[in-house]
């Protein structure tokens, strides 16, 4: 195998090259065609990184130390994990490379930390902020499949984080707020109040921030709603809806930001009347459209 290693002895790289040989050679008995083709690609790359920037055996601790810790933190309420593979962008290029099969749908996001089940169902029009602080934000759309065909009683789970940058869930206290789930009514459409999109930093308090910290990077994200869309004989589509305008777009600490996700939130003053009839109190509020396509469930 060859690597692009700089100025590295003939003798030295048959060395390697003959250890990465080996390790491929014990992964070819594995019965599971996939397996072996993911464990030996992996082998290929982990080890032409490790020869390219010639790594250290105390570099190499120090990654074992980071794991490490990456795992301690880890609870049933906190992905570390995951969150390292957000911001290595990893989690953006597994939904790029499998978005190659719905061309024609609405993109995907990360789903990020924040979603639980058992959001309380909300009526049409109902409002999910359920209290939690922030503009009220009037998001309507419709569901559809690739073919233009309304999606009714499709299940939309909604959420998203309160003007503070904090999602119910990081309140400890086990009460839920702006999130929900409502359904589409029989012409596929829907409606809803939210809130105005803020931006909020991911968890930074743990390896993860340490590593944001030492590179330089920002935890913030850019200002988003998070949708689930579900329906039978339909492929769940886990995405967001970005605000226009938002200085974040740019740099979303995990990547998440897709330009046909960006949507105009239309800031209504005080006063204006709500599309509803809903009485604001005097506050401005802000209105989106979100219209949704669904792929087809693979094959
Ligand atoms: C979020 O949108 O809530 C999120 C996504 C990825 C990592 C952390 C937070
Ligand atoms: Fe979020």
């Amino acid at each position: 195998m060859t690597t692009t290693t700089p100025a590295v002895p003939d003798r030295q790289r048959h060395v390697e090259d003959e250890l990465v040989r080996t390790v491929l050679a014990s992964f070819h008995n594995t019965p599971d065609a996939r397996l072996k083709e993911l464990m030996q690609g992996l082998v290929r790359h982990l080890h032409a990184f490790i020869r390219e920037v010639r790594l250290t055996e105390a570099e190499w601790q120090q990654a074992i130390d980071f794991l490490t810790a990456t795992g301690h933190i880890t609870t049933d309420r906190r992905q570390e994990f995951v969150l390292l593979s957000d911001v290595l962008g990893a989690s953006m290029q597994t939904i790029n490379v499998n978005h190659e099969a719905t061309a024609g749908a609405t993109e995907a996001t990360v789903v990020g930390p924040f979603f639980v089940e058992g959001s309380p169902e909300i009526a049409p029009g109902g409002d999910m902020a359920a209290g939690a602080p922030g503009e009220p934000c009037w998001v309507e759309g419709t569901v559809t499949d690739t073919d233009g065909n309304p999606v009714p009683g499709a299940r939309l789970e909604v959420w998203e984080a309160d003007e503070d940058g904090l999602y119910d869930v990081q309140h400890d206290d086990g009460h839920l707020a702006a999130r929900a789930h409502l359904y589409t009514d029989d012409q596929g459409a829907y409606a809803f109040w939210g809130l105005t999109p803020t931006p909020y930093p991911i968890p930074h308090d743990g390896p993860v921030g340490t590593l944001l910290d030492k590179t330089a990077r920002s935890p913030l994200r850019a200002s988003h709603l998070h949708f689930m869309a579900a329906s039978p004989g339909l492929r769940t589509l886990v995405t967001h809806i970005f605000v226009e305008g938002d200085s974040l777009l740019g740099s979303d600490a995990v990547f998440g930001v897709k330009e046909s996700l960006v949507k105009r939130f239309e800031r209504q003053p005080a006063g204006t009347p709500a599309p509803d009839g809903r009485d604001l109190s005097g506050r401005s509020w802000s209105r989106v459209r979100f219209d949704i396509v669904l792929a087809p469930q693979r094959t």
